[in-house]
């Protein structure tokens, strides 16, 4: 978070921490179900297989599944990579195990250029010994980068897309107008150029996003406290290219409950498991919020507002 949000505050503070996890609903082991029975936030580990079979009782398996591990990098806890590749391994073999024969799986992965690009070389050919098929390599543009003068500055973000079966996929459009002409073509005898063939007067998606903005705190969908936040519009689009309405996806690592959202805004279920209760509890109000006003977050406040007054005992707010 930049120093730039003045009304920030570090909700992750152990002491703030503490006396929140109070105010939240859910503890290890528990699982919620929303009042229209559609989405599941469930508090445990996704290498838990007992766990998930649990959440899955009397559940159809789901259609896609949408995954962001806390990377070996940065902010989580460094591992040594082949642990972290184990790690993987069990919440994929689980990934399977609740997958539909065709469905459809993604995964944010980061790679680290100043080491030789780990885990994402290592994960790749964990997963080609698995029974996913690799179909897209896909690259997120951030806004935001980091480097020095001395190396290409970094802003991609990586999203891995494999399949189970055949799985149906549609096309997604970007906002982004096509501007390019005179691509001609013989069809049924007939020459045209390529505007006449598309089937969209925007952009196709491809495997290269620059059209989609990160998440920051003066953005509507932005949830205070949660670092690792994807933008909407990706999982969005994700879930509209490999979903079909009242289908389940779903999401091993909920963190701000971004899948849960994207699920409910277009119509369908979602399964979320999140280790941590502080960020079952914020996906769980992220949801309610969202059904009750429409918004996806709450933009330069908190998804703790009241409490944070009551602990902190000053005119503030929310960050
Ligand atoms: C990178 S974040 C996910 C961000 C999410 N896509 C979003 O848009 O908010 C990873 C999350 O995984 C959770 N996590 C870490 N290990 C886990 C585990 N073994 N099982 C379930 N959740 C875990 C972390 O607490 C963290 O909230």
């Amino acid at each position: 978070m930049t120093v730039e949000n003045q009304n920030y505050i570090d909700i992750n503070n152990l002491e703030i921490r503490e006396k929140l996890l109070k105010h939240c609903r859910l503890k290890l082991g528990d699982i919620w179900t929303d009042k229209s029975n559609r989405h599941v936030i469930a508090c445990g580990d996704a290498t838990d297989l007992n766990f998930l079979k649990k959440i899955f009782e009397n559940k159809e398996p789901a259609a896609l599944a949408i995954h962001d591990p806390p990377y070996n990098l940065v902010m989580f806890k460094t591992r040594e990579v082949s642990e972290f590749i184990k790690f993987c391994k069990k919440w994929i073999d689980n990934s399977n195990e609740f997958l539909s024969e065709n469905s459809s799986l993604y995964i944010w992965l980061g790679a680290d250029q100043r080491n030789h690009f780990k885990p994402l070389p290592e994960f790749m050919a964990m997963m080609s010994e698995t029974e996913f098929m690799s179909r897209s390599f896909i690259t997120m543009r951030n806004q935001r980068g980091y480097g020095t003068q001395k190396n290409w500055m970094a802003v991609r973000q990586e999203l891995l897309y494999y399949t189970k079966g055949t799985p149906k996929f549609k096309v997604q459009y970007t906002d982004i107008p096509k501007i390019l002409r005179g691509y001609y073509k013989e069809v049924a005898g007939v020459t045209t150029e390529n505007m006449e063939r598309s089937k969209s007067e925007n952009i196709r998606s491809s495997n290269v996003w620059v059209d989609i903005q990160q998440v920051f705190y003066r953005m509507k969908e932005n949830v205070n406290g949660c670092p690792a936040q994807k933008p909407l519009k990706a999982i969005e689009r994700i879930i509209l290219a490999s979903s079909s309405e009242d289908e389940t996806v779903l999401d091993f690592f909920g963190h701000s409950g971004t899948t849960i959202i994207a699920a409910e805004k277009n119509k369908r279920k979602s399964i979320s498991v999140e280790i941590d209760p502080l960020y079952c509890e914020i996906s769980i109000r992220r949801l309610e919020h969202f059904q009750k006003t429409g918004q996806a977050g709450w933009q330069n406040n908190n998804p703790f507002e009241k409490e944070l007054k009551e602990i902190i005992g000053t005119e503030f707010v929310a960050a």
